[in-house]
């Protein structure tokens, strides 16, 4: 069964084909989504293309969501191609390197600000404007992690980001919902990507996660990328506001066990 045939998804944040993302658009494409992708900039450009063709998608365009302009040129590009649209997901993060690391309070006043605007501001930029284009049943989509809710050390400046993020899931639900359009979030446990590569410590806490987790399994972009099908459908049509976990299990945790 196809859940997602005669829906328009605009994915935002493929960077190569270990991106969240890029397991989204998988998903999304076996279930028959028509599909925008957009990317950061132009050195992603050759890494994009190939995979953006690979599933017949006609519409690949930069977009970095710090510029205004660059945000009403892709809005533009989608309508132009899509007409309307009935699934957004935002799968983009930024923090300073140097600041996923070390002790958070060494955070700076324009550290701060970059992350909030790229991994937070974004998404309400991205919604609003969307917002007149979304066909009732719509969904938007966003990504976050267990750090916002709990210490993960070194996580920093993005556990506090993600914290924002998941609270603008709830306020842009709220708004949302007069038009019949959801908004959700995916807390991911650690896969492999790029900006997970960013955080100081990752390969361990990666290393070891299947050991922890309930389900002893690692996180695959697949298995996001299933989940996200699921929120954006019609199956979820009375899901919004929410933070659904794709980590094992491993938050339900209080303490691990310990391993000999
Ligand atoms: N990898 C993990 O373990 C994990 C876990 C939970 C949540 N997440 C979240 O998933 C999302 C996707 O990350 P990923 O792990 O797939 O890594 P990724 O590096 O593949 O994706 C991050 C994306 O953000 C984009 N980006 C950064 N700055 C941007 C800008 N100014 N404008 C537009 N795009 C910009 C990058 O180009 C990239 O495509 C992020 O929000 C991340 O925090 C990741």
């Amino acid at each position: 069964m196809k859940l997602l045939e005669g829906k328009n998804a605009m994915i935002f944040g493929v960077a190569n084909q270990r991106s969240i993302a890029w397991g989204i658009a998988k998903a999304f494409h076996e279930h028959g989504a028509s599909i925008g992708l957009s990317y950061a900039g132009e050195a992603l450009e050759r890494r994009v293309k190939p995979l953006a063709e690979s599933i017949g998608c006609n519409l690949v365009e930069q977009c970095d969501v710090s510029q205004d302009d660059q945000i009403e040129a892709v809005r533009q590009r989608a309508i132009e191609e899509f007409g309307e649209i009935d699934v957004l997901v935002h799968a983009i993060g930024f923090a300073n390197r140097d600041e996923l690391s070390g002790f958070y309070y060494n955070t700076s006043r324009a550290g701060f600000h970059l992350a909030m605007d790229i991994s937070v501001f974004s998404f309400t930029a991205l919604a609003k404007a969307f917002q007149p284009h979304f066909r009732t049943g719509g969904a938007l989509l966003t990504m976050t992690a267990y750090g916002s809710e709990k210490v993960s050390p070194q996580y920093n400046i993005m556990g506090v980001a993600k914290a924002a993020l998941e609270s603008s899931v709830r306020y842009l639900a709220y708004d949302f919902g007069k038009q019949g359009v959801r908004v959700n979030a995916i807390s991911a446990g650690p896969v492999r990507t790029l900006a997970a590569a960013g955080v100081s410590g990752f390969k361990e806490l990666y290393r070891h996660f299947p050991e922890f987790a309930p389900l002893h399994q690692p996180i695959y972009i697949e298995d996001v990328g299933n989940a996200a099908v699921f929120l954006c459908s019609d199956l979820a049509a009375k899901i919004t506001g929410e933070i659904t976990f794709v980590d094992s299990g491993y938050n339900i945790l209080g303490n691990p066990e310990s391993i000999d």
